[in-house]
């Protein structure tokens, strides 16, 4: 395992799986850095991960080789101002996982050109199941892209993408997707609980058949709609429901719901940034 020095800008929800997934896969506590304005939550850091924790933006970067950006959003220009000056001397890897921030804006607010990589994760990173799109700017190696597939990697798959843009399609596909299936699920409990099953028992069946597809369509050749095709008989029960599903304009609707979401994420990232 690579002997970088990483530091985390806050400490939140998702810097903490992406730090127990780096500790999991033998990354060295002695090179995780974090800091955070809450005493408590620094605490528990240190606890869990044995990690060193520090209440400074400034004295957390010292030493590091790769930073990772993870604060609210809407915090990270303010967390950005302590720290720019000896980014800009030290010049590192920075990376940020800040939903709807560009990569624009960040160096701006640094004050300087820097390798930076751009990342959007999904929440069952919190649970090693995330997967994250990834953009690099042109001033990133080979060596930098690398180090960031370890990093997001220990907490699930990693993919790249070619255009910033794109995670802006990424937000309405696997970062906001999470909430889609949710809601799938959610539909499903309440119906089988009105058609006299238990809460209990709905909810297993229903959490089961979605984890059960998702291993299905990731471990076959097939695509999922030849998956579909194969569980679907004439005149069958599966058949039944997804007429009735596509006459209703299940496509239609899910589609323009993610495209809501696209144009969402392009909206919040002229409301956060530096226009
Ligand atoms: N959760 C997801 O599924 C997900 C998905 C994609 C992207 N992201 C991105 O990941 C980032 C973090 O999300 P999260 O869910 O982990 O949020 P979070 O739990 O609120 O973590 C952010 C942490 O940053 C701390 N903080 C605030 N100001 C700071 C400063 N000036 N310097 C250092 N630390 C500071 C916060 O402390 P206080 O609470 O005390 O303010 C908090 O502990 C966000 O930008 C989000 O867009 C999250």
């Amino acid at each position: 395992m690579t002997t970088n020095t990483i530091a985390f800008i806050g400490g939140g929800n998702m810097a903490s799986s992406i730090i127990g997934g780096l500790r999991a896969s033998g990354w060295s506590a002695n090179h995780i850095r974090v800091s955070d304005p809450s005493s408590n939550q620094r605490q528990k850091l240190k606890s869990d991960f044995q990690v060193q924790c520090f209440e400074s933006n400034t004295d957390c970067i010292r030493d590091a080789e790769i930073i990772v950006l993870a604060t609210k959003p809407q915090m990270l220009k303010e967390a950005l101002k302590p720290i720019s000056e000896p980014l800009s001397l030290t010049k590192p890897l920075v990376t940020s996982i800040a939903a709807g921030i560009t990569g624009t804006d960040i160096l701006k607010w640094i004050g300087s050109p820097l390798p930076l990589i751009r990342v959007m994760p999904n929440t069952p990173a919190l649970v090693n199941r995330g997967v994250s799109a990834m953009f690099a700017n042109q001033l990133c190696s080979d060596e930098h892209k690398k180090a960031a597939d370890q990093i997001m990697g220990a907490v699930g798959k990693t993919v790249w993408v070619s255009s910033e843009s794109d995670i802006d399609t990424v937000t309405g596909i696997s970062g906001s997707g999470p909430a889609y299936f949710f809601k799938l699920m959610e539909i499903m409990i309440e119906n089988a609980v009105r058609n006299g099953l238990t809460e209990e028992d709905a909810k297993i069946l229903v959490i089961e058949t979605a984890a059960g597809a998702a291993k299905l369509a990731g471990n076959s050749e097939q695509t999922p709609a030849i998956l579909r095709k194969q569980v679907t008989s004439p005149a069958g029960t599966t058949e039944a429901a997804l007429i009735s599903m596509e006459s209703s304009g299940i496509d239609q609707v899910v589609s323009s719901g993610i495209d809501a979401a696209i144009e969402r994420s392009r909206e919040l990232a002229i409301m956060l940034g530096e226009h």
